[in-house]
């Protein structure tokens, strides 16, 4: 017997939140598709995903909900495996950080790396960002706020316990330059190795005092351990690291890949490599850095309020078209852009139109031509040995896909082999050849493939959909040949099985009627959530600023030096006049110069969750990246224009002096994009 082949997956263990949102969906869904993948094609599977509830931030929250941090994690954690039950996330256990399997093994992990010398006391003085439960330095900082999230940072001076880093930084530079596969997309490994890596590591502070909520240090109980040596350890303590039951860490360790958003690929490729180095355990062979899936121009959060809740899309067009959707519209690496139009299209055109449609019209046919029996094939014509290569030679390809997470490319693999088998009825025609003794003989060869095909299909989507697979199956009556094995060979499918004409699997939706309904769900959630609409109406004042003339303007920057040198000469105006700007805070997205233009950049500003483009002539004030992430005020119902060539959609506001400096308003990260400004 071959041993068997073993696989260790895992996704971020998250924050109990109230509600996780279609962005936290994708991680897990996709964890889940790569597991489903693996077991089918023969490896015993280790899925682990979880929840990180220690620290300051839980502890807050739950002293303002009035109740104890267990409770309040205790409740929500309860609300997350429902999540999972709804996606179908076939996970093989669930970790808590409040566990005592997982509290008894961080503890021994300290302890063992402070004998060792690897962590020491001293005194942490610097600033730490509560929500990204973050320590920062002075330089780090970017205008005084955390460089991650934006929001303000608090300063704190403590006694902590410090982990040294840098004692492991050069090895781990070695080991990441030796294993380019460690870090993956390889952009992220570029970031990590020039950003953090190169300059140099300070040692971690890898203890608090000014809370409670977290696990004790062992040998000093004022401390608790930091957050984020607790949560990373789960990925080791859910195998039984140190403790009595050690058979899974020996058999799943080292981690075949660390699923985890691009935010946090510093902590899983800098602190995560260092603890296990300093553990003497090898290393996972990769962390994979996904992008985030962001909701026209922001990254979903339920602080902005432009969350997509996944329940109800779930209920609205049934989990696997969600699955699936997540999974193909997205390159996995790369932000992708959830919209409501994007959803319904590939709903209509992969699921309705292609794959609904040849599992109804090959039931269809087989029931009317051959009485419901899938009949015995002929001698198979050129055509037909056409369509079993492609089927023969997709398994493999889909294989190699999974292999590098390549989701969305996998499935479209998978739907070139579904446009092949339909182009195929067309190429065939069954209702001409029914209407002839000879054709009908050439039928059975005909709807023998469609059939076959169309097991090969049902066994390739069944890692990314969990339903339909099942009910292709049921209709063609399929009951065993659904391993990875049976696509080794076209012809499995035994002649004379029955189907059985069942429901249209992907109804065919309503563009116009579907956006309507989507719309209104999210408006009542954003209206909920108190979020600002920072999309303008185009009319009032924009329409009165026709004359738009200095290049400033034109790019989208409302310079207000310029305007103040100038203002005697300007007419007085009422609180009715300035009521017809509608001036929002809006957030730096992403910025990039324009090319062939010095003068401009080209934003992309998230506005209360809505997307804005916006040209500004700031390019030789700001670098662009120094943009990204700030909080700047735009007139959002300017006309918008093209400069250039590119849509900008609005102002941003700066002021100028006459020595000729530039400065963007910008208000501080505690004020939400999409507010009001007046
Ligand atoms: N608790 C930490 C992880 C600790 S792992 C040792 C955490 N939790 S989280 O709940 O904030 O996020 C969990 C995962 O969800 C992260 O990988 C994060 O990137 C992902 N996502 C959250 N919002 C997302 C999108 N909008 N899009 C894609 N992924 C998103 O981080």
């Amino acid at each position: 017997m071959p041993e068997k082949k073993t696989f260790y997956i895992t996704t971020p263990i998250y924050y109990p939140s109230d509600k996780l949102h279609i962005g936290h969906s994708y991680t897990t869904v996709a964890a889940d598709a790569m597991a489903r993948f693996k077991r089918l094609t023969g490896y015993e599977v280790m899925f682990l995903t979880g929840t990180d509830e220690h620290g300051q931030k839980i502890e807050k929250i739950a002293r303002e909900n009035k109740v104890t941090p267990k409770e309040y994690v205790d409740r929500i954690v309860a609300g997350i495996k429902e999540l999972w039950k709804l996606l179908d996330i076939s996970y093989d256990d669930f970790i808590r950080t409040t566990d005592k399997r997982h509290e008894a093994v961080v503890q021994k992990i300290f302890q063992k790396l402070y004998d060792q010398g690897d962590i020491y006391k001293s005194e942490y003085e610097g600033w730490y960002c509560t929500p990204c439960e973050s320590f920062w330095t002075e330089h780090q900082l970017a205008d005084g706020n955390c460089p991650d999230c934006g929001r303000p940072v608090e300063r704190v001076r403590e006694e902590s316990y410090f982990f040294k880093l840098s004692k492991y930084q050069d090895r781990l530079i070695k080991y990441i330059e030796e294993h380019p596969e460690f870090i993956q997309p390889q952009s992220r490994q570029n970031e990590m190795l020039n950003n953090f890596l190169r300059p140099g590591l300070e040692d971690l502070c890898v203890s608090r005092t000014s809370f409670k909520w977290g696990i004790p240090v062992p040998f000093d109980g004022q401390h608790v351990i930091y957050v984020w040596l607790d949560a990373l350890s789960n990925y080791i303590s859910a195998l039984g690291y140190l403790s009595e039951d050690d058979e899974r860490i020996r058999k799943f360790w080292p981690a075949d890949v660390h699923l985890v958003g691009k935010e946090i690929v510093r902590f899983h490729t800098i602190i995560w490599p260092i603890m296990l180095m300093a553990l003497e355990l090898p290393l996972p062979r990769q962390v994979f850095g996904h992008g985030w899936l962001i909701l026209e121009g922001g990254k979903m959060s339920k602080s902005k309020g432009n969350v997509v809740d996944p329940v109800v899309l779930v209920d609205r067009y049934g989990l696997d078209a969600i699955r699936y959707f997540l999974l193909r519209e997205v390159p996995f690496g790369a932000d992708g852009v959830f919209s409501n139009e994007a959803l319904i299209n590939r709903i209509n055109s992969d699921l309705a139109n292609d794959l609904g449609n040849l599992v109804s019209r090959t039931v269809a046919m087989i029931d009317k031509y051959f009485g419901g029996e899938v009949p015995a094939p002929g001698e198979p014509t050129d055509l037909d040995k056409d369509l079993e290569a492609l089927a023969l030679a997709t398994p493999g390809r889909v294989e190699g896909l999974m292999d590098q997470l390549l989701f969305s490319n996998a499935l479209s693999e998978i739907w070139r082999l579904v446009g092949r088998t339909n182009k195929y009825i067309d190429e065939t025609a069954p209702w001409v050849l029914a209407k002839t003794e000879e054709g009908k003989a050439r039928l059975t060869t005909v709807l023998y493939h469609l059939a076959e095909s169309l097991r090969f299909i049902s066994v390739l989507i069944s890692p990314f959909m969990t339903r339909t697979p099942v009910e292709i199956q049921r209709q063609l009556g399929i009951k065993d040949e659904v391993s990875w094995d049976s696509l080794k060979e076209f012809g499995r499918l035994k002649p004379g099985t029955r189907v059985c004409r069942g429901e249209v699997i992907f109804p065919r939706l309503d563009v116009a009627e579907e956006l309507k309904a989507l719309e209104h769900l999210t408006e009542s959630k954003k209206d909920s959530d108190g979020a600002a609409n920072g999309n303008g109406s185009g009319s009032g004042a924009a329409k009165e600023d026709g004359a738009r003339s200095s290049e400033s303007k034109q790019a989208g920057v409302q310079a207000a030096g310029k305007e103040a040198e100038g203002r005697e000469s300007l007419p007085e105006i009422t609180i009715d006049d300035f009521a017809k700007l509608d001036l929002r805070v809006a957030r730096v997205i992403a910025a990039e110069k324009v090319e062939k233009a010095d003068k401009l950049l080209k934003l992309t500003l998230d506005v209360g969750g809505q997307s804005r483009q916006v040209v500004s002539g700031i390019a030789r004030h700001y670098e662009p990246q120094d943009l990204v992430g700030k909080n700047v005020v735009i007139i959002a119902n300017l006309k918008p224009v093209k400069l250039r060539g590119i849509l900008s959609e609005g102002m941003i506001l700066a002021a100028s002096d006459s020595s000729g400096k530039l400065e963007v308003v910008s208000v501080s990260g505690e004020i939400e994009s999409g507010a009001k400004v007046n």
